[in-house]
């Protein structure tokens, strides 16, 4: 039995999870420090939608929030989500782009890269391995879980192997929808431990009521770290209580070492937070509860409620029960692909289509080609040739890693971004979300004319808020 090491989630996945990603950094400052004198193996506080939303909704630079988080955090580990090629957004980037951004990661203050893709294809994660690597970032290779009459727990042991090969310090089990269940994981972590030399951690949400159970499973089965919130921003569709866990464990050969009197501390200024998104309406207690039918059907929380939002806009909202029945058919169609972004939406999107149009693949998207084409990667499972051949033709597959076909990126994008360049760090910025950028670059260039001349505001009439 060894001390199991714990990774707060509350200034990423947890808000993420429960209030689409809007909590500020002005709302995390305060309790930075204490965060950092608790003695967590890592804050994951940055990467996910987080860079993505700072922008788009909060007004705020995402690198200078992970500089001020690092500025804060003298001691502990910040540890951030990566997507492989996608890096944080929804396409593959050339080398260039992800290695830059890699190595920019490293250099505002991250230590640890969770990085993972959404078919398993290990070719989607040399680039930002290896640019890791060279950075002197912890490399943490992360598979996505998900289950189909394709995987097994060999194979995903086989894949953590894998990884460890290409230069992984650490394996994460990512299961980004809560379907792994407590007896699963116990057997998992034990394959996975039994191919792999590597510390493996658990990252699991509540959305099915079945996370604290799982992680004491992984816990028994010998898992190193384990992914935990505050409770004031736990459960529902995040990941499961800190408090409870630390808890459970002290006093047995895997007690976490953590005051349960300083979370407490910490705790109330989230509870504080926590009560503020209720009132206004930005926590939805719908995310708060157990979503019974991520169970029943294996699709995540987030994607059962984009079918139906889908169904509605068509108006065919009694056909839901028809749409559950064809995701797991157009998922088998496609090679059995994990279902995270952005493969949930595609698949089922396709299986809405299939539905309405009343006849299989009538209508097909760009992207389910795309999907099938290759252009994500190798699917788990080959794709029937007769169905490729429906779906795409004769028109050719890419069998070679997508991203050898992409010509770097960099020079350009900092020829287009140079009349916004304040820092190196705005082309990648600009990189990944090109138009809300440019928004975000144009607003701070406003608050910048009116922070150096402090009679503007009252000039223009804007009153600070
Ligand atoms: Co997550």
């Amino acid at each position: 039995m060894a001390q199991i090491k714990i990774t707060e989630t509350i200034l990423r996945d947890a808000h993420q999870s429960l209030i689409a990603t809007r909590m500020t950094t002005e709302e995390m400052l305060p309790v930075l420090e204490m965060l950092d004198g608790v003695g967590y193996h890592s804050l994951e506080a940055w990467g996910g939608a987080t860079f993505d939303a700072c922008m788009r909704f909060l007004d705020e630079d995402p690198w200078d929030r992970l500089r001020k988080i690092r500025a804060a955090v003298k001691n502990t580990k910040l540890q951030m989500l990566f997507r492989g090629q996608n890096i944080l957004g929804y396409r593959h980037y050339s080398d260039d782009v992800v290695a830059y951004f890699v190595q920019k990661s490293i250099a505002n203050g991250i230590d640890i890269l969770r990085i993972f893709d959404a078919l398993n294809d290990p070719r989607n994660l040399k680039t930002s391995i290896d640019a890791a690597r060279r950075e002197g970032g912890h490399v943490q290779a992360a598979i996505s879980y998900t289950t189909s009459p394709f995987h097994s727990n060999d194979r995903f042991a086989d894949y953590a192997r894998q990884l460890e090969e290409m230069g992984a310090d650490s394996i994460c089990i990512k299961d980004m929808s809560g379907l792994l269940k407590p007896y699963d994981a116990y057997a998992l972590v034990k394959a996975i431990k039994e191919k792999v030399s590597l510390p493996v951690q658990l990252h699991t949400h509540y959305t099915s009521g079945l996370a604290s159970m799982t992680i004491l499973k992984a816990v028994e089965a010998g898992v190193d770290i384990i992914d935990t919130a505050l409770s004031p921003m736990a459960m529902g569709t995040s990941q499961p209580p800190t408090e409870p866990i630390v808890a459970a464990l002290a006093g047995t050969g895997y007690d976490t070492g953590l005051s349960l009197d300083k979370l407490d501390e910490i705790g109330r200024h989230f509870a504080g937070l926590r009560k503020k998104y209720l009132d206004s309406g930005l926590m939805d207690t719908k995310v708060l509860g157990v979503d019974v039918n991520a169970l029943r059907y294996q699709v995540p929380g987030g994607m059962l409620s984009n079918l139906v939002s889908q169904l509605k806009q068509a108006g065919k909202s009694d056909q839901l029960a028809e749409v559950l029945a064809e995701v797991p058919r157009v998922r088998a169609d496609a090679g059995y692909p994990p279902l995270v972004t952005p493969t949930s939406q595609i698949v089922g999107t396709q299986a809405v289509l299939n539905v309405i149009m009343g006849e299989r693949y009538k209508m097909v998207t760009g992207e389910f080609k795309g999907l099938i084409r290759g252009e994500y990667g190798r699917t788990p499972m080959e794709i029937d040739e007769d169905f490729r051949r429906r779906i795409i033709g004769d028109s050719p597959c890419i069998t070679c890693r997508p991203a050898d076909l992409l010509s770097p990126e960099l020079a350009v994008l900092r020829e287009k971004v140079a009349p916004y360049l304040e820092q190196e760090e705005d082309i990648l910025s600009y990189a990944l979300f090109e138009q809300v950028a440019v928004k975000f670059f144009e607003k701070r260039k406003a608050k910048k004319y009116r922070l150096d001349a402090p009679n503007a505001d009252a000039a223009l009439g804007i009153h600070s808020v």
